[in-house]
């Protein structure tokens, strides 16, 4: 990479794409324009256009499940009626976004209220997967646009200790709970739920009034009333939004009262605008498009096995973890579309966290590692409050690393360097080899004005349709998780059998799984 920015001065006016607040720069990639022309080609032969206006039309493109893949429905702004199974679903849409505005603007202002007529004070939001993920990490990543009257909680994991250490700051009284699965079938999210409503009947005593303090977001219309909650206070998504896919729906519900109604329709503004980038701009200038053949380059070319996003900004911080499961549950696949088993690599290990505190821990590896990792490094020149010295600092990290990754330090740059520290030579050529650094490390980097709601639902869509498009190439099926469900069926029986302490089924099980499951049993005393 070192000599081909020597080589052309315009590499990085070259290789960047600047689409409304957001600067795409992948000039830091081991890439020449014949590269990206024969990436382009590669997706065309893979039809990449018409697979692009299937996901849009509303085609089943979830083979397995026979369903549709239309989380891009819910923020058109197109009027154009869209027909799924005989039903305009832009309809349904409106109305049930309307519904949850109207409840949103109700709980704000203080007019819903708790069963003792208090306004509510706490939200909770009890879900798991992408019924966590994506209300949990937009409430975080907008925190200045959050007003202090609600305070927005999340509670997601089956360990007791997530919603009593939720619980124990809360009042009852004062408290709303939006229970979010799509099945309303999910153990932790059920379990959680349940807790809940004991916690509020301990002090409300009266299952009439516990309408005052559940809503719910569910395809399962019927489990949630017979779980006790006021059919008005539910809100229904479709089998056409998939999990992992679902902020923009009623899902998002906890976001929209933490930031607002019309932060939450900036949030849509933003995602739909680049879902028209997606579908109109030509494949070299389309910047989702990009970003999923430079992650195809390096995983099926380079045999790379993990990628690693880096958000600076300290808002971003649950980004990766909400990225972890729409890559890594959408394309950790090992058959075709039609079932075949596949002979290459698919989806990459994602992770990640905040650039900063991965400095100070894990940049080791991706600077001297035998592994190579491309990175994606997300960055605001503004931050929302106006503050410039954290601000000029955070960035020059940003600048700093990804030029480090790339041009490295060469063992003469740092014989050079150990010259100027009075070590003698021996000593000087003992440590030459670890002060080398081979560079040539990819990166891109997203430069966005600020994170504000527009710009974060952009780039949330831009890594949705990165996602998808790499799928398309990998003639994979990126909207099942049938991965899921081996472990939720064991764990279910595991359960019944820990319960019953039912020996003989104990016994049926591996050595291993027997052995835990005796010791567990011994050590509670069954
Ligand atoms: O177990 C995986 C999964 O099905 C995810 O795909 C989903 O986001 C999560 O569980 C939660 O599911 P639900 O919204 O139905 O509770």
């Amino acid at each position: 990479m070192r000599s081909l920015f020597d080589k052309d001065p315009n590499r990085f006016s070259n290789h960047s794409i600047q689409y409304n607040d957001i600067l795409f720069d992948f000039s830091k990639n081991r890439i020449t324009e014949e590269t990206i022309r024969l990436l382009v080609n590669l997706a065309k032969a893979c039809n990449l256009g018409s697979a692009i206006e299937n996901m849009f039309s509303g085609k089943q493109i979830n083979t397995t499940e026979q369903r549709s893949v239309l989380h891009t429905a819910l923020r058109s702004q197109s009027n154009e009626p869209l027909i799924i199974d005989g039903i305009n679903v832009r309809e349904d849409i409106e109305i049930e976004l309307a519904k949850i505005r109207e409840v949103s603007h109700k709980i704000r202002q203080g007019e819903w209220l708790g069963s003792t007529g208090k306004p509510i004070n706490d939200l909770v939001n009890i879900g798991i997967g992408g019924s966590h993920l994506g209300p949990q990490m937009v409430t975080e990543a907008l925190k200045p646009f959050i007003s202090d009257a609600l305070r927005v909680h999340f509670v997601a994991n089956i360990d007791e200790n997530d919603i009593d250490d939720t619980l124990a700051k809360l009042d009852p009284t004062t408290t709303l709970f939006v229970i979010c699965s799509k099945t309303f079938t999910t153990q932790e999210t059920m379990f959680n739920a349940t807790t809940a409503r004991n916690w509020v009947l301990q002090t409300v005593k009266d299952e009439s009034l516990l309408a005052n303090h559940f809503m719910a977001v569910s395809t399962n219309l019927d489990a949630t009333l017979d779980f006790g909650i006021a059919p008005e206070n539910v809100f229904a998504i479709w089998d056409w939004v998939g999990g992992r896919y679902s902020i923009w729906s009623a899902i998002g519900i906890s976001a929209m009262l933490a930031i607002g109604p019309e932060n939450f329709e900036q949030l849509l503004l933003g995602a739909y605008q680049v879902d028209e980038h997606l579908k109109h701009q030509p494949f070299e200038q389309n910047i989702p498009v990009i970003m999923a053949l430079l992650g195809i380059w390096y995983n099926n070319f380079y045999l790379a096995e993990s990628i690693a996003v880096l958000p600076y900004p300290q808002h971003l911080h649950r980004f990766p973890a909400y990225l972890q499961q729409a890559d890594m549950e959408s394309n950790g696949k090992s058959v075709t579309a039609s079932g075949k088993s596949l002979d290459y690599s698919t989806g990459p290990v994602l992770f990640g966290e905040l650039g900063n505190p991965g400095q100070h821990a894990f940049y080791q590896l991706l600077h001297q590692g035998s592994k190579l990792v491309p990175i994606d490094v997300l960055a605001s020149i503004e931050n929302i409050s106006g503050e410039r010295k954290h601000q000029d600092a955070l960035i020059s990290n940003v600048f700093a690393q990804t030029e480090a990754l790339m041009r490295g330090k060469s063992q003469q740059e740092a014989r050079e360097e150990l010259a100027q520290s009075g070590l003698s030579k021996e000593e000087i050529e003992n440590l030459v080899p670890h002060k080398e650094f081979k560079g040539n490390r990819p990166s891109n980097t997203f430069l966005f004005k600020k994170l504000d709601p527009k710009t974060l639902g952009s780039l949330i869509a831009l890594y949705e349709h990165k996602i998808f498009v790499q799928g398309i190439i990998w003639d994979i099926n990126s909207f099942d998780q049938w991965g899921v469900e081996l472990g939720k069926q064991l764990a279910k029986t595991i359960l019944t059998e820990l319960e019953n302490d039912t020996s003989e089924q104990i016994e049926a099980h591996d050595s291993s799984t027997t052995g835990l499951m005796k010791h567990y049993l011994s050590h509670i005393g069954k």
